[in-house]
């Protein structure tokens, strides 16, 4: 007989995973600007830092807020005892509207049909638990957030099918991905439940446009069984036109707000990234099905965000000057940090999709791979994580079904840092494509002293000499 369960000695947690891994390796030999400069730079690290003094600056601005008063009254007590897993109302109330304020008030949001969490990995597992049983399945575009496999497989036991998109389309969704995925279910006589979407996608860090949107409800229509959720964690850091729609204005679109479809749709929030406080904890289902909002509230008593979290938040949230322009400043700073990893990786004959939120790019390495294989990406990630030392999180570890495309994060970091990064990256495709005649792992990557003596370092410095010219003038 087993000393442990099934569950805490399967591997179905993905913690194997290279994007794992390459966390642990940045944990053993962190940079630090003075401490440990030739460190590994952390850059599989989905956190918005950029705008950490707005919010310190509101929380000095009310500090009977953060010390528990209210009208210069103590609410200590009435904070340490609550304990209902409804949350406080008016936490609720103004979760709402700031999601309604990030969607340009185009829909709202009742309320009653939101269930806490602590975070939207809960929120997720949740829903899975509320929707399917163990075996099903959900259908999921590639690439994807390497952390579906533990919040969707390992405890609720629910199997992931991918649908698969290309760089052929800039990895769009297309009915055709779509119908293959449904077939490839069936084939393994899986029970189809639904289909679970990111929009922003993390890692393609881009917005979904209405046609998607559309061709996954007319799929959820046509199969009545079906659930769609969308994870909208990355709602409020679209940057770049176009702006985001989400999967609730098609519903409001098309006039099916209101309609026995909309019971199955299902959004997925939290302030993780939006107010860059993944340490806070707080999360939410949004859904208009009574049934799931009963249940998914019952589970809630599992992780429910603290009642101090939510009485701070309540006030700031319900601050409409400060959200809005809070809004619209992190999206200025993050608009910036993402041009700063796009030009330094361009210096670097690097290019990245086309991405317009998130708070990463997908870049394209594959020119960097020695052979169109996985085993190749993944050497090229090992050079990347010890030689470079930076840790960036390799797309097969996203389910991306073309090796070497790599999900690169922007907003973890100062902006010398970051510099760093790309000057680090730069150096080593200069050695890589000089063919580097020494040993690789004595070269200092940072020096970039290489003889350009072939074709693709003289492009990598003709794109440098380029972007110098733009930024001088
Ligand atoms: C798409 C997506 N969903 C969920 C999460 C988990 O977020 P939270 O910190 O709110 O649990 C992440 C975090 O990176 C994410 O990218």
């Amino acid at each position: 007989m087993s000393l442990l369960s099934r569950k805490a000695t399967c591997n179905s947690h993905g913690q194997d995973s290279s994007y794992f891994l390459g966390w642990v390796e940045y944990e053993k030999n962190p940079y630090d600007e003075v401490l440990n400069p030739k460190g590994i730079i952390q850059m599989g690290l989905a956190e918005n830092q950029l705008s950490f003094d707005l919010l310190e600056r509101w929380v000095d601005m009310n500090p009977d807020v953060s010390g528990f008063k209210r009208e210069g009254k103590s609410i200590f007590r009435e904070l340490a005892l609550f304990q209902d897993y409804h949350g406080l109302p008016a936490f609720k109330k103004s979760l709402v509207d700031f999601m309604a304020k990030i969607r340009g008030n185009k829909v709202s949001f009742d309320p009653h049909h939101l269930v806490l969490t602590a975070g939207s990995t809960p929120a997720n597992e949740t829903l899975m638990f509320c929707l399917a049983d163990p075996g099903d399945a959900f259908l999921l575009p590639t690439p994807y957030y390497p952390g579906f496999d533990r919040d969707l497989k390992w405890r609720p036991e629910v199997e992931l099918v991918p649908i698969q998109c290309t760089s052929a389309n800039n990895f769009q969704l297309t009915q055709s991905a779509l119908q293959q995925a449904y077939q490839d279910a069936q084939k393994r006589n899986l029970t189809v439940k639904g289909i679970m979407i990111t929009n922003p996608s993390n890692p393609l860090g881009t917005t979904m446009s209405p046609n998607e949107l559309n061709l996954l409800i007319d799929f959820i229509a046509d199969n009545p069984h079906m659930h769609l959720i969308s994870d909208e964690i990355y709602s409020g850091t679209v940057f770049n036109s176009p702006s985001f729609v989400s999967v609730m204005e098609i519903l409001n679109h098309r006039n099916l707000l209101h309609s026995q479809l909309s019971n199955r749709v299902h959004l997925v929030y939290s302030l993780s990234k939006d107010l860059g406080l993944p340490g806070f904890r707080v999360g939410a289902i949004y859904s208009q099905n009574d049934t799931v909002v009963e249940n998914a509230t019952k589970m809630s008593s599992f992780g429910l965000p603290s009642s101090q979290t939510q009485h701070l938040l309540s006030a700031m949230l319900g601050d409409h000057n400060f959200t809005t322009n809070y809004i619209s400043e992190n999206q200025k700073r993050l608009k910036r940090r993402h041009k700063m990893l796009v030009s330094g990786l361009e210096k670097a004959g690097i290019r990245c999709l086309n991405s317009n939120a998130g708070l990463f790019c997908w870049v394209d390495m594959r020119h960097l791979l020695h052979s169109n294989t996985f085993e190749a990406e993944m050497q090229l990630w090992k050079k990347i994580v010890y030689e470079v030392r930076l840790n960036i999180s390799p797309g097969s570890s996203c389910h991306c079904t073309e090796p070497g495309w790599f999900r690169v994060c922007f907003a973890n970091m100062s902006e010398d840092t970051l510099n760093l990064a790309m000057k680090r990256l730069k150096d080593f495709v200069l050695h890589s494509a000089t063919g580097n005649r020494s040993s690789r792992s004595t070269v200092q990557y940072s020096n970039g002293n290489s003889r350009r003596s072939n074709s693709l370092a003289k492009w990598v410095f003709r794109l440098s000499c380029r972007d110098r010219e733009q930024e001088d003038r």
